[in-house]
């Protein structure tokens, strides 16, 4: 029985896989490299320095930099990436978003939040939706980051609730395998092409929205 639902942010609850995509971009630029669009998918759901090796790994500038100049790096990319998000607001959630988290609290599931990201937080409040969250996990806490099913797990540990009574929602590859791998169920939102590995995937969060709908009929 279905008791709780974790969420991914970035590509789930808003669209800042965009912004995360333009501030590696610019950092590449700035190092003289063209970026591949393909890492915009291949960067989701991926914490920030095992981002910045899939970047560098793109460019073929993986030998360039010492693991210290990296550091560096990727404090950059942060930089440009909070730019970009510091005027959020509530008008930046995924359209059917709200409405989402609305169902599932009037149907008494427990609301989780599973994101890579240590600017999460700032997005809940920004966008006004940190009060549908019963818990947020931290990032910084967890040892492997997705593929890994760690950061799903540590959700469903905190709401103390089994796994499998837990439905994860993810836009990423890596992520769906981090939700698969914790033994919940999956549902995918974005590129069925980009989400080969999830069986359930939906255009967008409206998709979501209906499922749950039925879900509650049932
Ligand atoms: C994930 C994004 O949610 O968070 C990744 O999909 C990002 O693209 C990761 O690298 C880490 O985010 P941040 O904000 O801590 O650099
Ligand atoms: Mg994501």
């Amino acid at each position: 029985m279905i008791k709780a639902v974790i969420f991914d942010m970035d590509g789930v609850l808003t669209e800042t896989s965009h912004q995360h995509f333009l501030a590696w971009n610019r950092l590449a630029e700035e190092l003289g490299y063209i970026l591949p669009l393909e890492v915009k998918d291949a960067v989701r759901g991926i914490s920030r320095l095992a981002s910045l090796d899939i970047v560098l790994k793109a460019v073929n500038a993986d030998k360039r930099f010492t693991e210290s100049e990296k550091l560096v790096l990727a404090e950059i990319k942060n930089i440009y990436y909070i730019e970009s998000i510091k005027r959020f607001t509530a008008e930046d959630l995924s359209g059917g978003a709200r409405e989402l988290l609305e169902l599932l609290k009037e149907n008494g599931l427990k609301i989780a939040l599973a994101s890579a990201s240590k600017n999460s937080k700032f997005l809940l409040r920004a966008m006004e939706i940190k009060q549908y969250f019963d818990i947020v996990v931290d990032p910084a806490v967890i040892q492997k980051g997705k593929p890994a099913p760690d950061i799903f797990l540590k959700a469903a540990e905190l709401l103390n609730i089994a796994p499998e009574d837990c439905i994860g929602i993810e836009d990423a590859y890596a992520g769906i395998e981090s939700i698969q791998r914790a033994g919940m169920t999956a549902l995918g939102v974005g590129d069925a092409a980009v989400l080969s590995n999830c069986s359930i995937v939906f255009d967008n969060l409206q998709g979501v929205y209906s499922y749950f709908v039925r879900l509650f009929r049932e």
